[in-house]
């Protein structure tokens, strides 16, 4: 394929930090046709992802990068990718950036299914395929982050917000995704006014992610609030959370509460919490080198394996610290977020790489987004488990949950 043209340009994401937008250019049928894509960014970063290069200065090295693109043609999606990876050099995407190759990545699948002239999640599954792994294909469990604490609270800064635990999520139980998206908003409304007149309209805001963020006096509150909503209403709803450990871990220890617990101490806070909510799964539950804490964790768990254990910061969408986790068997779901590792071909490989070692795979967007769905597509087309894309509200937001809408409503008129 044949790429005329590229735009590249800085644009502001959901929380106002600059962040890159590509614009891809093609001849198709004589038409000039053209794509776009925008890449998301994190506050709660694994220290093992690439390197997010500063939007300004990835616009200076990205002529250059340009020309070197324009001047020859690709075969595939892992020759473009291959090529971008080989032209920075470094493990950690310094040079160029995770950013910009990223963005970069994504306009050429985005190009290639226009070129193949199918939807972009069938073009990613093709690719997927091509790693030669074979997996019973799911349409993915959306986690809807309805309650936000830790770094994405908005509110700790202030000392109001005593949640630990960066997301509260809930999980629609139901095979219809367009159920699960109907019952979530319902939900959402609905936790809304409970946590007005609980807190009082001036003291409920929203998160990073679009979830609530009020002054909770402890992690068991707002789980106890959802919980209660979800039985009082029978919504065919289930608890998920992402701790975010690394965020916590201080002095060998985490705090939770304001008191400091061992690893062993947490995981029983854990098991309690699991018990009494009934919550389904958990991700980064410890520190993001805790390879064996995550692995004695998952160990409790034997007997139940609908539960899951995802990792997020413990593997970074990158597949030797994947391998290690498998190796000590740390885990049983991956968090896949593309800014992590930088390229769609190597996110791909790891999805192949986790469900070959039966792994479930769990899509993710980042708490700085911009309208693009991407990851949308991404998800159906690996046939993810699941997907996070925050809270049902706010455009960012529900430009993934309305792009998953449009493909569910797509495959279900087919068959
Ligand atoms: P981040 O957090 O996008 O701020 O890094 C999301 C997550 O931890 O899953
Ligand atoms: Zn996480």
């Amino acid at each position: 394929m044949r790429i005329k043209d590229i735009h590249l340009k800085v644009i502001l994401d959901s929380r106002g930090q600059s962040t890159l937008e590509a614009e891809f250019f093609a001849e198709l049928k004589g038409e000039t046709k053209s794509v776009i894509s925008s890449v998301p960014s994190g506050k709660s970063k694994g220290s093992y992802e690439v390197v997010f290069l500063e939007p300004q200065l990835a616009l200076e090295k990205f002529d250059q990068v340009k020309e070197k693109i324009l001047a020859r043609d690709f075969v595939s999606q892992k020759e473009f990718d291959d090529f971008l990876i080989s032209l920075d050099g470094t493990s950690s995407k310094k040079i160029l950036g995770g950013n910009l190759i990223l963005v970069l990545s994504m306009g050429f699948a985005r190009l290639s299914a226009l070129f193949q002239g199918i939807p972009l999640y069938q073009y990613l599954r093709k690719e997927l395929e091509g790693f030669e792994v074979s997996f019973i294909p799911v349409f993915p469990f959306p986690f809807f982050n309805v309650i936000n604490g830790g770094a994405h609270s908005g509110l700790r800064n202030e000392g109001k917000n005593f949640l630990d635990f960066q997301e509260f999520q809930i999980i629609p139980q139901v095979k219809d995704y367009s159920v699960g998206l109907s019952v979530a908003q319902e939900f959402y409304k609905k936790l809304q006014r409970f946590l007005e007149e609980k807190f009082s309209k001036d003291q409920v805001f929203l998160g990073d992610e679009a979830g609530f963020s009020c002054p909770f006096s402890s992690n068991e509150e707002a789980l106890e609030i959802i919980f209660e909503l979800i039985k009082k209403a029978h919504y065919p709803l289930k608890i998920g959370l992402d701790i975010a450990a690394s965020q916590i871990f201080e002095k060998g220890g985490y705090r939770i509460g304001g008191k400091l617990l061992s690893s062993s101490q947490l995981a029983d806070y854990y098991k309690d919490l699991i018990n009494r909510y009934e919550i389904i799964s958990i991700e980064d539950p410890f520190f993001e080198d805790s390879f064996d804490d995550f692995s004695n964790f998952l160990s409790l768990f034997k007997d139940a394996s609908n539960f899951l254990v995802i990792a997020d910061d413990l593997t970074v969408t990158n597949k030797e610290r994947l391998t290690t986790a498998i190796t000590k068997k740390s885990a049983n779901a991956i968090l896949i977020k593309l800014t992590q590792i930088g390229t769609v071909s190597e996110a791909l490989e790891v999805v192949a790489f986790a469900y070959k070692n039966n792994w479930k795979a769990v899509v993710s967007h980042r708490s700085g987004e911009t309208l693009d769905d991407f990851i949308a597509d991404f998800a159906v087309g690996i046939g993810a488990w699941g997907i996070k894309a925050g809270a049902p509200a706010k455009p960012e937001r529900m430009a993934k949950y309305y792009r998953l809408l449009e493909i569910w409503q797509e495959i279900n008129q087919k068959s």
